[in-house]
């Protein structure tokens, strides 16, 4: 392959550097193209073809389903490591010895304690409100309680940062999901695990003795594995592009929470649930729901299915698909949506329509069938996507202060009036 790539413009020609990756990725680097063209330049909504960055945590290749954070595959870090060891390997790079892991696991709890006045703050949203806002709004809430802003260049500075937003967030989980029920807050035992812990504070009852069930700690650990980074995604290019603008580590990833919600990207789990919760009061009838997909005039579409990325297999959504029949067998649960599920995907998978837009379930189409099992509430999932997000989000924050990334501003092509004089109100 060449070196550079040329590009011809009113019979002038002019030459690019074409970069790659460590993983034999191609780029054509346009950086110098507006300058060296008088003003040319690309056009690529929803950035289908457009790299934002150069980034070193995660690799993933559509289309023969591969996911690697740091070089580590998915499926080994899923059967082999914890979540903790994921967030300290995708923030700094490399997995843990067990005195990093072992501190990195004692200083996030001497974090775990957030400031009463958070409340206040829990206790004015109204009961109805949707969790994801109340999350979003409380982890920006968090830089009025922890002022002083990360210093990236300082390893200990961002170290800090890191444990404590690790140690606060399922806490502002828990306590969401508890003010929705009208439960009391737990505050947490800090002799528990990470996910122990969480689990706690969200399912404790002050009038009986909370019991860990290990089928819910193990299913819920390698959920947030899963979901814990995932290249450039809307949420992470949220969180980046926010924090270009040297805005602080919790307002980023405020934004990048309100990002995740929305339906086309995390917040497709909850809608997955309802779709096939609609689809199981219709009497089960799936092959209605799959006409609706592909019936053009109509807005629905199969949640869970289709990525951006994936035209194969999301490897999340096997291992998660292989986790809801284990976590449902365990825990001795029948439950029929998740042979609709099933049934569905089976269908869909031999679908011409689906077949040739490459369509598959992604990590949203099995993963609240875990949850209900669980017995989170539906409005809570995409929270625990969030949860699970927050090492990828926080690393690639770091990555794109560290190198010193210009702050995000893309061009656009203005398609609007040419210019024009004003017309008085009386004239018009
Ligand atoms: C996540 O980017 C990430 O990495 C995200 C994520 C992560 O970890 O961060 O993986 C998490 O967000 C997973 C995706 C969750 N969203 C959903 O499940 C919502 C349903 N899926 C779709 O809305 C859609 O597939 C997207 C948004 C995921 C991807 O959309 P694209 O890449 O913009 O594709 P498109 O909308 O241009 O669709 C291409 C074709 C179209 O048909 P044609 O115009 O070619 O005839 O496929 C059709 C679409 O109509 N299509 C679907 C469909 N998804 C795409 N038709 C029916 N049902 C669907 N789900």
């Amino acid at each position: 392959m060449t070196d550079t790539a040329t590009i011809e413009i009113d019979n002038k020609k002019y030459e690019f550097p074409i970069v790659k990756g460590t993983e034999n990725e191609v780029a054509i680097d346009i950086s110098k193209l507006r300058a060296s063209t008088g003003g040319v330049i690309t056009l690529d909504s929803g950035y289908k073809n457009t790299g934002s960055c150069e980034s070193a945590i995660t690799f993933l290749d559509g289309e023969k389903g591969v996911l690697r954070y740091r070089g580590y595959s998915i499926e080994e870090l899923a059967e082999k490591a914890d979540f903790l060891e994921v967030a300290y390997l995708l923030i700094f790079g490399e997995l843990p010895t067990k005195e990093q892991n072992d501190k990195f696991h004692d200083d996030i709890k001497a974090e775990s304690a957030v400031d009463e006045d958070i409340k206040k703050i829990l206790d004015a949203f109204p009961k109805a409100a949707h969790p994801m806002g109340v999350i979003s709004s409380l982890t920006s809430a968090l830089t009025a309680f922890n002022p002083s802003s990360v210093n990236v260049d300082s390893e200990e500075d961002m170290y800090k940062s890191v444990v404590r937003i690790l140690g606060k967030m399922p806490v502002l989980v828990a306590w969401t999901m508890r003010k929705k029920q009208g439960q009391p807050l737990d505050y947490g035992d800090n002799s528990l695990g990470y996910v122990e812990n969480l689990l706690k504070m969200m399912f404790s009852r002050p009038n009986s003795c909370y019991v860990q069930n290990p089928v819910l700690v193990d299913a819920l650990d390698k959920l947030l594995i899963l979901h814990a980074d995932h290249e450039q995604n809307c949420s992470t290019s949220t969180v980046r592009i926010t924090g270009s603008s040297h805005a602080g580590l919790f307002a980023s990833l405020s934004a990048g929470i309100s990002a995740l919600w929305g339906p086309l990207h995390g917040g497709a789990n909850q809608a997955v649930l309802e779709m096939l919760e609609a689809i199981q009061e219709d009497g089960g009838d799936t092959k209605k729901y799959m006409a609706k997909a592909k019936d053009k005039s109509d807005p629905f579409r199969l949640m869970g299915f289709g990525h951006r990325v994936y035209k194969n297999f999301d490897p999340r959504a096997k291992i998660i698909k292989k986790a809801a029949d284990q976590v449902l067998h365990d825990l001795g649960v029948e439950d029929p949506i998740l042979e609709i599920a099933k049934g569905l995907e089976k269908e869909a998978l031999e679908d011409q329509y689906f077949v040739d837009r490459k369509l598959y379930p992604n990590v949203d189409f099995y993963s609240g069938i875990i949850y209900r099992a669980m017995g989170i509430p539906i409005e809570m999932f995409t929270v625990m996507f969030a949860i699970g997000r927050l090492p990828g989000w926080i690393a690639q924050w770091r990555e794109m202060r560290l190198r010193k990334e210009p702050i995000g501003r893309p061009r656009q092509l203005y398609i609007g009036e040419t210019s024009r004089d004003f017309i008085p109100i009386n004239k018009r």
